[in-house]
């Protein structure tokens, strides 16, 4: 599947389930100075999951263009040395205001990876946070994930786009290429290296972080996503190279 194809998969997906379609803001946030770049699909809708800006939708879709070098967010260090780091990327993304919340968002994550793109399910691994009883009873029981390939982290399953800001506990979902590939399966402080790449992180959007670190409670139970469309792309055309995909080979070629 080539990557154009990937991309219209997962926004047509959403939008059949009832999300607006919006197109990626600028790589420059406008009216935000805690960020130099975009660096993921919610900073345009940061004010929506605040209660700050209304808008005439409550669940969205959209392929955002994202630079994470520099912040809290820095893939530099990573990038050249990795199959699946890069400057530049795109987030694909669907996102609830108040309307669904964890069980919704992790049921749609399983149909459109499952079903949409017929990923093996025995090649998918899961993350909790380590206090999220309920997402992890959901992928128990609900979704039946198998309990050997899901497991609770602590900082690294808790997100946040800055500093200060909507953040929340998320669950992300990993596809394993392959023994021939280094990396450990997913563990807290353990390095899953190219062989387990995350491709979808589920975060469920509860609390504002102020200037101070304390946590509030957002107007609403929200849920940001966010899909990288090389990595995904990468094991729809079965490579674990992102760089061996459409989207660079031609260029690099
Ligand atoms: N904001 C989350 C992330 O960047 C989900 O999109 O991982």
């Amino acid at each position: 599947m080539q990557s154009s194809e990937v991309r219209k998969t997962f926004l047509d997906f959403f939008v059949q389930k009832g999300h607006k379609e919006v197109v990626s803001s600028g790589l420059v946030p406008i009216n935000d100075p805690t960020l130099m770049f975009s660096n993921s699909g919610m900073n345009q809708f940061k004010d929506v999951f605040l209660g700050t800006e209304k808008v005439d939708f409550d669940k969205a879709t959209s392929s955002q263009k994202c630079v994470r070098a520099g912040g809290k967010h820095n893939d530099l260090d990573n990038v050249g040395f990795t199959l699946r780091h890069h400057t530049f990327f795109e987030m694909l993304g669907n996102f609830s205001f108040g309307d669904y919340f964890k069980e919704q968002a992790i049921e749609l994550a399983w149909e459109l990876l499952t079903e949409k793109f017929k990923l093996d399910k025995d090649k998918l691994w899961v993350t909790v946070h380590v206090d999220d009883k309920e997402s992890e009873d959901i992928w128990l029981n609900k979704i039946k994930f198998p309990a050997e390939r899901l497991s609770r982290l602590n900082e690294d399953n808790f997100w946040s786009m800055g500093d200060t800001g909507p953040c929340g506990p998320c669950s992300e979902i990993f596809y394993d290429h392959g023994e021939n590939l280094p990396g450990d399966a997913p563990q807290e402080g353990l390095d899953t290296g190219d062989r387990f790449v995350e491709i979808y992180n589920l975060v469920f959007m509860q609390y504002n972080r102020d200037h101070n670190g304390k946590l509030s409670n957002l107007p609403k139970q929200c849920v940001d996503t966010g899909m990288g469309l090389e990595r995904i792309t990468a094991v729809m055309q079965n490579t674990s190279d992102n760089y061996e995909t459409d989207i660079f080979k031609e260029i690099i070629n």
